[in-house]
């Protein structure tokens, strides 16, 4: 069996079937995901997650090459999308060009995904049209925390759902084989998913149930992170878990049960 491509998702969306997704910044947990997603997302939001940032502006393009290579060693199966770091991409379409090959080439991964609306839709015109799989990223874009002071939903303010839709609309027909909604009110990005001219799958993430996928970071649906928005639902309770394995491990280190015969070699 062969990995799923890029070009596959436009088949889910036409087939009516949910494109599933994830993000994995490791082997081990990206392998554990790989038979039930069709995706995986190599996201930037590992400088956080993984690194303690405080945006994901710092990363960069070494360390996301560094994670992407760990995701395809530990998975067979799911496509496997990379992130493009904040300063890889949006000083020109040539630049986003050598960076992204660098990311296919030392990586094996099928895609890249990039943030930004109207204005990347050149940048990716400009790659898909030299072979590398776009997937956009509109709304919410983390990158932009600056310039959008703080991660605020969108799509709120009176001409939110044009610019969003004129965003996703560029974006499509530039060529992206899909685009993540990131943070958007459920009235506009019920619009765009559904709208007829976004013939592209969408993904949603703090957006609408109608759209044609759904992704969320990892430790954030496992119950790992300690603080996660409004949009997710943790499916798991690792927190908890892990901290009671920590908890058992240093006890019975103190008081002598731990280890026990069985964990001790003995001479032949
Ligand atoms: O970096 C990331 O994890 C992402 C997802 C939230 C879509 O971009
Ligand atoms: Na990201």
């Amino acid at each position: 069996s062969r990995r799923i491509r890029a070009i596959d998702l436009a088949k889910r969306k036409a087939e009516g079937r949910k494109i599933i997704a994830l993000t994995a910044y490791h082997a081990h947990t990206a392998g554990i995901l790989d038979p039930y997603c069709d995706f995986i997302l190599v996201g930037d939001s590992l400088g956080m997650l993984m690194h303690g940032m405080e945006s994901t502006l710092p990363v960069t393009l070494e360390m996301m090459i560094v994670q992407a290579q760990a995701v395809i060693r530990g998975t067979s199966r799911a496509l496997i999308v990379v992130d493009m770091p904040f300063g890889s991409y949006e000083a020109s379409p040539q630049q986003a060009f050598l960076n992204a090959a660098r990311v296919l080439k030392e990586t094996g991964a099928g895609a890249i995904k990039m943030e930004g609306g109207a204005r990347f839709a050149e940048t990716v015109a400009f790659l898909v049209e030299r072979g590398v799989p776009v997937m956009g990223h509109i709304g919410l874009t983390p990158q932009s925390v600056n310039t959008m002071g703080g991660f605020k939903v969108q799509g709120r303010e009176a001409d939110g759902e044009r610019r969003l839709m004129a965003d996703a609309r560029a974006i499509n027909d530039a060529g992206a084989f899909a685009i993540v909604m990131e943070g958007i009110v459920e009235p506009v990005a019920r619009a765009i998913a559904t709208a007829p001219e976004i013939t592209t799958p969408t993904i949603g993430i703090g957006a609408t149930m109608a759209c044609d996928g759904q992704i969320l970071v990892l430790e954030d649906m496992l119950g790992l992170s300690d603080r996660v928005p409004k949009f997710v639902k943790r499916f798991g309770t690792l927190r908890g878990q892990i901290e009671a394995a920590v908890k058992d491990y240093a006890e019975e280190v103190r008081s002598g049960a731990f280890p026990a015969e069985e964990h001790t070699y003995q001479p032949l």
